[in-house]
């Protein structure tokens, strides 16, 4: 049995392709998984907030050494950590906004990329990510244009580069992708696109 994190970042309901897609694919993995359990974080519909002043102060004192107020500014973060870590495997929709993520997604990854419980800094200033390795990540995401790997267009996709990047650096370095590009490239593109989707999400029910 696992337990499966799903994570939505669109701020849009039923047009979304990213929140779409990635319904369908726990839904397919449900029925041929139903001893799993799913818990679901919508960032579109509710955003996390903004890493402030007191989080920053809270993340870097010792948990023993914070005062009521720091132990209050970091416990959402700390909850949404134990969310992740408490978590085998994960299914994220992320929408590509201005070659890269959400906002409410990029704030997401600014409270639960945190030193001494999801990365550790070694004597030496090596990280190491502190999530078990063996944890599996699937990345859906939607594109209105394309960038294929070895065209110049590549060159603006900083979306998968940074979310393996990041999502490595703390550890979890097993991720698939499946990108529903094009989507604003016309009807036939679009359509091309979102069936070779599906058809990844059908597999990757049956092979992740
Ligand atoms: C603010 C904003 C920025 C976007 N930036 C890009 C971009 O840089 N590259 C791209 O291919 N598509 C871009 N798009 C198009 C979206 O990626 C596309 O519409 C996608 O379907 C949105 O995800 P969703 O359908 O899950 O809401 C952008 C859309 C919005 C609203």
């Amino acid at each position: 049995m696992a337990n499966i994190l799903h994570i939505d970042s669109s701020p849009r309901g039923e047009r979304s392709v990213s929140r779409t897609l990635s319904y369908e694919f726990i839904t397919s993995w449900k029925d041929t998984h139903p001893e799993d359990t799913i818990t679901y974080r919508d960032l579109g519909r509710n955003p996390v907030p903004h890493v402030d002043e007191s989080w920053i102060a809270a993340a870097f004192t010792p948990p023993n050494a914070r005062t009521p107020e720091l132990t209050e500014a970091i416990s959402l973060s700390d909850s949404l950590v134990d969310e992740l870590l408490e978590a085998d495997r994960y299914v994220l929709g992320v929408p590509m906004y201005n070659l890269s993520v959400p906002s409410t997604f990029k704030a997401y990854i600014d409270q639960i990329v945190r030193v001494g419980r999801t990365f550790v800094i070694g004597e030496n200033g090596s990280i190491s990510g502190l999530v078990p390795s063996d944890k599996k990540l699937l990345v859906i995401t939607s594109r209105g244009g394309t960038f294929p790997p070895g065209t110049p267009a590549a060159a603006y996709d900083l979306q998968e580069p940074y979310i393996r990047a990041i999502f490595g650096f703390i550890g979890i370095t097993d991720i698939t992708f499946i990108h529903a590009d094009s989507l604003n490239l016309g009807d036939e593109a679009r359509e091309k696109s979102l069936e070779a989707a599906k058809n990844a999400i059908a597999q990757a029910v049956t092979n992740w």
